[in-house]
């Protein structure tokens, strides 16, 4: 393909988290006003407390920043825990000096969804897209809440989650019952015009889906896997437990 990639291997979910924090520390000192493209799930976690860690040592500045999440679960209140936009307020927001107001989340309780949608993909455009897009990965190869499909599916759109995706992420509620059926996330297009994108996994569990992201065929069904078109991707992880 001759497109390269970096691949970061760290030795332990420390390490990783503190890799993945120096690059995104690096955009912020480069470029103090740059667009985030940022990521909930567990895999991040320790990747903003590292980024909070620095803030309050005084060597980040957070407040030219501006804020794009992924994804939102459809129907759930921000003030709900499980809410994303919560998660990134409890899990970063709140302890840095980025401005709230230009952190982004797709609103999940958005009456017109469609009009949401539309709305996320201009809000992104009129930022002049995203310098810096970080990626979790689904054990199915999702990329925000882009499951696999036959099709990619450009722009941000409402999807109906898997059933591998309600079960993985039923650890977080309290009951399956509780995970929500409908999510709406960025589509392919914003994150495939990201700058830069870093695709972050931890975990044995893992392995097998970022091989087949990475090296195996570019199609649909592994979300990801349209990553390996990508001009400026970093995959970092760490496979040990
Ligand atoms: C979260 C997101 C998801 C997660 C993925 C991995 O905003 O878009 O794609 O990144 O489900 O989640 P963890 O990190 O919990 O394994």
């Amino acid at each position: 393909m001759g497109i390269e990639m970096n691949i970061i291997e760290a030795k332990d979910y420390k390490e990783l988290s503190r890799k993945v924090a120096s690059i995104i520390s690096a955009q912020i000192i480069l470029k103090p006003n740059s667009v985030l493209g940022l990521a909930t799930g567990s895999t991040p976690i320790g990747t903003y407390k590292q980024l909070i860690e620095w803030y309050k040592k005084g060597d980040l500045d957070f407040s030219k920043v501006t804020s794009v999440n992924l994804d939102e679960y459809c129907g759930l209140a921000i003030e709900n825990d499980q809410s994303y936009r919560y998660f990134m307020n409890q899990n970063l927001f709140n302890h840095v000096n980025i401005k709230m107001e230009n952190t982004n989340v797709p609103n999940g309780l958005a009456a017109d969804t469609e009009a949401e949608c539309n709305r996320y993909d201009q809000l992104i455009e009129n930022l002049g897209g995203i310098d810096l897009q970080l990626l979790g990965i689904g054990n199915n190869g999702h990329i925000g809440f882009n499951e696999p499909d036959v099709i990619f599916e450009k722009g941000t759109h409402v999807v109906e989650l898997k059933e591998t995706t309600i079960k993985a992420n039923a650890r977080f509620f309290e009951s399956i019952d509780d995970v929500p059926r409908k999510a709406i996330t960025m589509g392919i297009k914003s994150i495939m015009s990201a700058k830069k994108v870093i695709l972050v996994a931890n975990g044995s569990g893992k392995r097998d889906i970022i091989k087949k992201a990475i090296y195996g065929p570019v199609t649909p069904e592994v979300p990801a896997s349209i990553l390996q078109l990508h001009p400026d991707l970093t995959v970092a992880y760490c496979f040990n437990d």
